[in-house]
């Protein structure tokens, strides 16, 4: 298992660009797929959790090659009509998007599917997907509780309205991507909007799609057009380097070509709110998603409240959040974050767990946390749970400790950001 070394090096300055974002790999993979035609995707995500969509079509017979840069691929879309069954399961890996997404599909294929994962993703909720999935008219066999593996036996579809408890880009995009072989309008409202790449995307392949407030629908069937589109940077990774410059003193970074969609973009306001000089430059739009360059300078952080709607627009950064917590003056609160217990590892647990070993104060909320933040971080042997985001947010944190901190178990990076530790020391001082 590996494990990183850090220590207090100084400042972090120079520029950067994110990795292309997880997300929006994920759905141009599967719209791609769907098209009929071909399509070519710039700048994607060659990390882990979008190859395990990548892999998952080629398996179901779609040609997908790798282009001439780096990142590009090209994708020779077969229509909706055009999968055939994959000859045995599909390991969804540490996921969840390829497997919630990919259940939308596979719901309206003529053949039966069985989709894996990893042991963290076997504890993930399904029951989310299955529901309005098998209402709309899938058969889905789950193990108890609505855990993976799925079996799904798909076709015959209909069309439903349905109304998600929970505000999630995955559930809302799984109805929506089994709405598109229906013979009809699906509807998907959810009490907060959750980030909305797929609709975003479905319009650029020509879908007819309605957006009103919290509420999306599609008219199926659908004829998608191909895509063309080059992928921005990841907030949810430059989010990383921006937490690190905003508490390493000295520090002035320039995240390049990142998306700044408003569904995303909670952690600039949160992080705007506890007083981070954080400035978006060059603001422009590029395949349909704002982008910007996020110019973060080192800021003296003060304590937040934090819920509401804030906390789905930034689901992804409350590990980093909470070590900008512990380095701010006084207390953040933060609520309505019930949803990062079901993440690739329990974040509310696994934070408080492990910045407690570096002294700092943090009380566990069944829906959030409470964080005093402290001056100096004490250096600790850490835990990453498998979570990327929990090694990547504990590394940063080890960048202001008083000696050398250790993650553990950091392969789990390559989910989402290979390179992620090179990128960290070319910011570094020497
Ligand atoms: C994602 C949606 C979010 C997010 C995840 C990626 C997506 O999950 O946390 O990392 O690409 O749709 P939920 O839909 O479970 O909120």
């Amino acid at each position: 298992m590996n494990r990183i070394s850090i220590k207090n090096k100084g400042p972090l300055r120079g520029e950067l660009h994110a990795p292309p974002d997880k997300s929006i790999s994920h759905r141009a993979v599967i719209l791609s797929c769907l098209a009929g035609g071909r399509s070519v995707i710039h700048n994607f995500l060659m990390a882990e959790d979008p190859l395990r969509t990548l892999d998952a079509f080629r398996r179901m017979g779609i040609d997908i090659q790798t282009g001439e840069q780096a990142g590009e691929i090209i994708i020779g879309g077969r229509g909706l009509w055009g999968l055939k069954a994959p000859d045995g399961a599909i390991d969804c890996g540490n996921s969840g998007t390829t497997m919630r997404l990919l259940s939308g599909v596979l719901a309206a294929q003529p053949f039966t599917s069985t989709l894996t994962g990893d042991a963290s993703l076997t504890r993930r909720p399904m029951q989310r997907i299955i529901t309005p999935l098998t209402e709309m008219g899938a058969r889905i066999t789950s193990e108890k509780g609505g855990y993976p593996p799925l079996k799904i036996t798909g076709g015959g579809l209909r069309p439903i309205h349905y109304r998600s408890p929970v505000a999630s880009a995955q559930v809302k995009s799984a109805v929506l991507l089994a709405g598109l072989f229906c013979d009809g309008v699906t509807t998907v409202s959810e009490p907060a909007k959750s980030r909305d790449h797929t609709e975003r995307m479905l319009s650029a392949c020509g879908v007819d799609i309605r957006i009103s407030g919290n509420e999306v629908s599609v008219r199926g069937p659908a004829a998608l057009r191909p895509l063309h589109m080059t992928v921005p940077g990841d907030l949810s990774s430059a989010a990383f380097f921006m937490v690190g410059a905003l508490i390493v003193a000295g520090s002035e970074i320039t995240v390049k070509n990142t998306g700044i969609n408003p569904t995303r973009s909670g952690i600039i306001d949160i992080l705007k709110m506890m007083g981070a000089d954080i400035r978006l430059e060059n603001e422009r739009e590029v395949s349909g998603e704002p982008v910007a360059d996020i110019r973060v300078k080192h800021s003296e952080l003060s304590g937040a409240e934090i819920g509401g709607d804030l906390v789905v627009r930034a689901i992804d950064e409350f590990p980093v959040l909470c070590v900008a917590a512990a380095k701010a003056r006084g207390r953040t609160v933060i609520t309505g974050a019930r949803e990062l217990r079901v993440k690739e590892s329990d974040r509310i647990a696994s934070m408080a767990a492990e910045l407690r070993k570096m002294g700092v104060a943090v009380e566990e909320l069944e829906d959030g946390l409470i964080i005093e933040g402290r001056e100096d971080l004490v250096s600790a042997d850490i835990e990453s749970y498998g979570d990327h985001r929990i090694a990547m947010s504990m590394i940063i944190a080890g960048l202001t400790a008083d000696n050398e901190t250790t993650v553990r178990d950091t392969e789990c990076v390559n989910t989402s950001f290979p390179g992620f530790m090179e990128i960290l020391q070319g910011l570094l001082p020497a």
